[in-house]
């Protein structure tokens, strides 16, 4: 039986986006931004469209629907990250929400997207049915999440290495299953069930170039919550010998004055039918 508290998770994972954001640009940005331009494209966005950017983050994605003359409304619940967009894009209105209760009307938007939110939430599955409710029928959703960590080698060696050199079962507010919608089966499966028709799933191969072979390290115990809290409660040797492992790792993918890690991402999608 699950034992998740979904408040007790939430509040978890909103304490670490506000401690995060300051980090998550240079940890992550040239990683995720990768993904707007098919996200864009898998939700018919164009330069008419109102769309609205869930889990928004330093508002890479509102950014380029921005580019092309969509009318963007970027949302988190993270007032560091909403701050941090701002800052970024003047000109496109950010407001904090909470993806499983989004502040808007039904039918609202012509397109919704989310980039790497979905493993964060404690009830994806409600979130879902918020972008489906927002938006008008004919309205597409498109949304990432990172492929298994078989295939995403920053994520394979961390936990890895926390698994050979360290504790990976720390005491953390549980939450659902950080690779649970990596599985396409069961991101087709909840998102017909929650009544979008025409799903489609892809990967997209995504590559984190990094400048050294401390960055995997670096990103994940700064720029993220669940792993970064993980390494946060092993000791001062078990973290040394995990950065060592990471290093390591890392330093096999060495290529052309810079280290190359494959980071898959799993990018659907669905229309709310007519
Ligand atoms: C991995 S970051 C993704 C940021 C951005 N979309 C990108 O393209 O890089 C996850 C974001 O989800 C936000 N978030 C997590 N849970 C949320 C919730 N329940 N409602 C709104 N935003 C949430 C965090 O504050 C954080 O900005």
């Amino acid at each position: 039986m699950s034992s998740i508290d979904p408040t007790l998770f939430q509040d978890f994972e909103h304490a670490g986006w506000e401690r995060a954001s300051e980090h998550y640009c240079d940890a992550f940005g040239d990683l995720t931004i990768q993904c707007a331009g098919p996200l864009l494209h898998a939700a018919n966005v164009s330069a008419a469209t109102h769309l609205l950017d869930v889990a928004t983050g330093p508002g890479f994605v509102a950014g380029a629907a921005a580019a092309f003359g969509a009318d963007v409304i970027g949302l988190d619940f993270s007032q560091a990250m909403i701050a941090e967009a701002r800052r970024r894009h003047p000109s496109i209105a950010f407001q904090e929400g909470d993806a499983e209760a989004l502040p808007f009307d039904a039918s609202s938007f012509d397109a919704v997207v989310m980039n790497f939110g979905l493993l964060h939430l404690a009830r994806p599955d409600a979130a879902i049915a918020e972008a489906h409710r927002v938006l008008r029928r004919g309205g597409r959703y498109a949304l990432t999440v990172w492929a298994a960590p078989e295939q995403t080698l920053g994520f394979r060696l961390v936990l890895r290495a926390v698994q050979e050199h360290g504790n990976p079962n720390v005491a953390l507010p549980e939450g659902p299953p950080f690779f649970r919608f990596s599985d396409p089966e069961e991101f087709r499966t909840v998102l017909i069930r929650t009544g979008f028709s025409d799903v489609d799933i892809k990967t997209l191969q995504l590559s984190w170039r990094l400048p050294s072979p401390d960055a995997v390290f670096d990103a994940l115990s700064r720029g993220g919550v669940r792993t970064a809290a993980v390494l946060r409660a092993q000791t001062p040797a078990a973290l040394e010998a995990i950065r060592a492992a990471v290093r390591l790792g890392v330093e096999a993918c060495a290529h052309d004055g810079a280290f190359i890690v494959p980071m898959p991402a799993v990018l659907a999608s669905g229309t709310r039918p007519v």
